[in-house]
């Protein structure tokens, strides 16, 4: 009697560790399903040429998609979008959000990104 109700007792307690084990899983794949967009991105940025921007770089890094994503959706061409919109003023994306970003980050002794013209636009 007593080692039937100790095997009811583990085998409860294994259904358990299981459904747990399948929930942690189900759960990383949501995560991976969400859309990360390309790692490398080309900016528009005017006369002043493109600006290659290490998408992926950023969100490891800043592990919080809205420090961007607040001012401008997921979508490719968004910030293009919105500009023609009126929306985002021209270059507010630049000196609000990138170059804020790497200059209080510099100011704080932290490795950065550019500040400079020409290290981020290229031709
Ligand atoms: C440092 C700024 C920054 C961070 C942080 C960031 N993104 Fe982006 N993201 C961008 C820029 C810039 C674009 C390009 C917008 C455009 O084309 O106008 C973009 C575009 C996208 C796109 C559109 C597809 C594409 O490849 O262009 C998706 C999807 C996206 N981001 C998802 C994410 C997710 C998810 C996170 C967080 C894990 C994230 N982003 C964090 C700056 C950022
Ligand atoms: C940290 C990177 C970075 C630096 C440094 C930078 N830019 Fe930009 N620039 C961008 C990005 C990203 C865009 C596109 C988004 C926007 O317009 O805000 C842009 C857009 C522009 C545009 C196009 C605006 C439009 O819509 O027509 C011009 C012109 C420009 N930058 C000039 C400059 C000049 C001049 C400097 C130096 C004083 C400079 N940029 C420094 C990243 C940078
Ligand atoms: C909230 C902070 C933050 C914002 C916003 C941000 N960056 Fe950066 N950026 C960083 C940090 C931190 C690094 C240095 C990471 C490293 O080298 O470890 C970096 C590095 C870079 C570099 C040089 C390294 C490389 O491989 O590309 C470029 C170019 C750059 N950023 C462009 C941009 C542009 C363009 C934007 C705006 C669309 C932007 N960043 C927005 C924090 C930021």
């Amino acid at each position: 009697m007593k080692t039937k109700t100790l095997f009811v007792f583990f085998f409860t307690i294994t259904l358990i560790a299981a459904a747990f084990a399948v929930a942690v899983e189900e759960n990383k794949d949501a995560a991976k399903e969400e859309n990360k967009g390309a790692a490398k991105i080309e900016i528009p940025g005017g006369y002043k040429g493109k600006v290659p921007f290490n998408h992926e770089m950023h969100q490891t890094q800043l592990k919080d998609c809205n420090a961007c994503h607040d001012l401008f959706p997921k979508a490719p061409g968004a910030i293009d979008d919105l500009k023609a919109k009126k929306t985002l003023k021209k270059k507010q994306v630049m000196n609000k959000l990138c170059i804020k970003c790497h200059k209080a980050e510099k100011k704080a002794g932290n490795k950065t990104g550019p500040t400079t013209c020409s290290k981020c636009h290229v031709k």
